[in-house]
């Protein structure tokens, strides 16, 4: 019989090793044999520890498991939710890059061969640089990260960049409040973002590659340090990957906790050493990246779903999606919902469909309020706006953004005047410094935000002009971003910034 039982850092703050612990001391206790297998998530957060049972007909789930279950789930008497595919939440979905995510032992490479990985890079390791990053382009493939740029349009400005020396660096910084796709991979399939990464390499003519991974997922760390000793074994890494005659190799380097060294040139300068301020742009760093050579920096999630692209082909990723927005969207669905955890599906299903019937509303029951879409720097999203269809163009028509694709649902008692506030003073404590209207303005804005608080309704065309002005003159995303949730919390719930007001009065 084989067990699962998750080693993803969300199943485990909830329990999963000692529930490992209790299964493997019971088993031995009745002289039961059993292979106990730490897999990875299935994304089903609010199962965990989602414990799975492999007697030989299909794996059965059953979840969420206590020390106290493990007598009965040894007898079979313990209710289950039946076979994990046919979990509703999980049945919705295509995974393409999350295909082996909690399926496989993800440090068994043989596990990881025999669910198609490796298929990938084999082929790419028969083509040419330019037919790889031709490859990509036709797959459609935008960047994960949150800007959604074209994958292969970066990829071509660093295959064709001259220079004798070119990086691949992988933004493993996930900062965003509600995302955690970047982690689940690293911890649950990490030789998936080892042969994107690969790929990226021989596409782009790169024989060094980083991943820039927070020091707040030790895990996931541990996870990726250990695949990557394994994949250098293989060969999957180092100076003939797969037999192509050409080198790569990779490593991990830790992050320091600086929400801003998510953003790209922030990220190469804590990457060289050098404090995490934002570099302007131009020079891309496609151009001049990583010590100043030309430099693929491309998020997690971005070079993950790379190897099912050359595994099924372009066509295959391209035929998912709506409009411009090619493939799968992995949505990370958190805050007050009553089913929290990752989904992934073809972009195009409407906001509203993956609250209220994928998330099955909040977990306090009480109506949806907002739901803030992509991150710290997104727009706080109403009801009003549920038929928005996930894709990059249609959330910019509804002034949001998807971002890195994490949702954070808020119930009819959430106070918007409140989250504005939170947003600028998030600003204000991870600004980098580099320029006026972040650093001075997101600290006059928690100002401003108090005086409207205190009854001052004056004091929201002060809040609108400086929005305008953080957005127009920001140097990066984070202040040029931060009034999307200050001005969607205005525009969309102006109530909660009166009754402020006339509670003051
Ligand atoms: P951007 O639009 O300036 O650039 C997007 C990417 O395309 C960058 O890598 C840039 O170097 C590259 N690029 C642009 N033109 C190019 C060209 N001609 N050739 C090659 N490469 C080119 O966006 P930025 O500032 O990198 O990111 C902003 C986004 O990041 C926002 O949408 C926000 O949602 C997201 N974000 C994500 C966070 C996270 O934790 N994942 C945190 C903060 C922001
Ligand atoms: Fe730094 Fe803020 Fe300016 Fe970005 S917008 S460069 S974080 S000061």
């Amino acid at each position: 019989m084989k067990i699962y039982v998750p080693q993803d850092s969300a199943a485990k703050a909830v329990g999963a090793d000692a529930v490992a612990g209790a299964i493997q001391d019971e088993a031995a206790r009745r002289g039961l044999e059993i292979t106990l297998i730490r897999n990875g998530s299935r994304g089903m957060c609010w199962l965990e520890p989602l414990v799975e049972i492999d007697s030989g007909s299909g794996r059965q789930a059953f979840g969420p498991v206590t020390v106290a279950d493990v007598p009965a789930l040894l007898d079979g008497t313990l209710a289950g939710h039946g076979a994990v595919e046919e979990i509703p939440f999980f049945a919705r979905q295509t995974r393409l890059t999350f295909a082996r995510c909690g399926l496989i032992d993800p440090l068994d490479l043989d596990d990881y061969r025999a669910h198609g990985g490796l298929a990938g890079l084999v082929r790419a390791a028969a083509m040419t640089g330019a037919e790889i990053v031709a490859e990509v382009t036709a797959s459609g493939l935008r960047g994960r990260g949150g800007a959604g740029f074209p994958t292969g349009i970066k990829w071509k400005t660093v295959h064709d960049a001259p220079g004798p020396q070119k990086y691949i660096v992988c933004n493993a910084d996930e900062g965003d409040s509600g995302t955690f796709a970047d982690r689940m991979i690293m911890e649950g399939d990490p030789f998936s973002l080892i042969e994107g990464m690969a790929i990226a390499g021989l596409g782009v003519g790169a024989t060094k590659g980083y991943v820039y991974l927070r020091s707040e997922y030790p895990d996931a760390i541990r996870m990726m340090e250990a695949a990557l000793r394994i994949a250098r074994q293989a060969g999957i890494l180092g100076a003939d990957v797969m037999g192509s005659g050409r080198a790569f190799d990779m490593e991990i380097r830790m992050g320091a906790g600086a929400y801003v060294c998510g953003e790209e040139t922030s990220l190469l300068n804590s990457l060289e050493g050098k404090r995490g301020v934002v570099r302007a742009k131009p020079p891309l760093p496609a151009l001049e990246g990583f010590l100043g050579r030309p430099t693929v920096v491309n998020n997690v999630i971005s070079l993950a779903s790379v190897p099912v692209i050359f595994e099924k082909g372009a066509a295959h990723y391209a035929a998912f999606g709506t409009g411009r927005s090619r493939g799968t969207v992995t949505l990370q669905i958190a805050g007050n919902v009553a089913r929290g955890g990752l989904f992934e599906t073809a972009f195009g299903l409407s906001l509203g469909e993956v609250v209220n019937d994928i998330a099955g509303g909040t977990a306090t029951g009480r109506p949806v309020k907002a739901v803030q879409v992509g991150g710290p720097l997104g727009a706080y999203m109403p009801v009003s706006k549920f038929d928005t269809a996930l894709g990059y163009e249609d959330f910019d028509a509804a002034g949001g953004l998807i971002g890195h694709a994490g949702l954070v649902v808020f119930d009819d008692r959430a106070d918007m005047l409140g989250m504005a506030r939170f947003a600028m003073e998030f600003c204000a404590v991870e600004s980098c410094g580099k320029c006026t209207p972040c650093r001075i303005g997101a600290v006059r804005g928690v100002e401003t935000i108090d005086r409207i608080a205190a009854g001052d309704s004056a004091a929201i065309p002060v809040l609108t002009d400086l929005c305008e002005t953080m957005k127009d003159g920001s140097l990066c995303a984070l202040g040029g971003f931060t009034p999307f949730p200050v001005m969607s919390a205005l525009t969309h719930f102006p109530d909660d910034f009166v009754r402020h007001k006339e509670a003051a009065e």
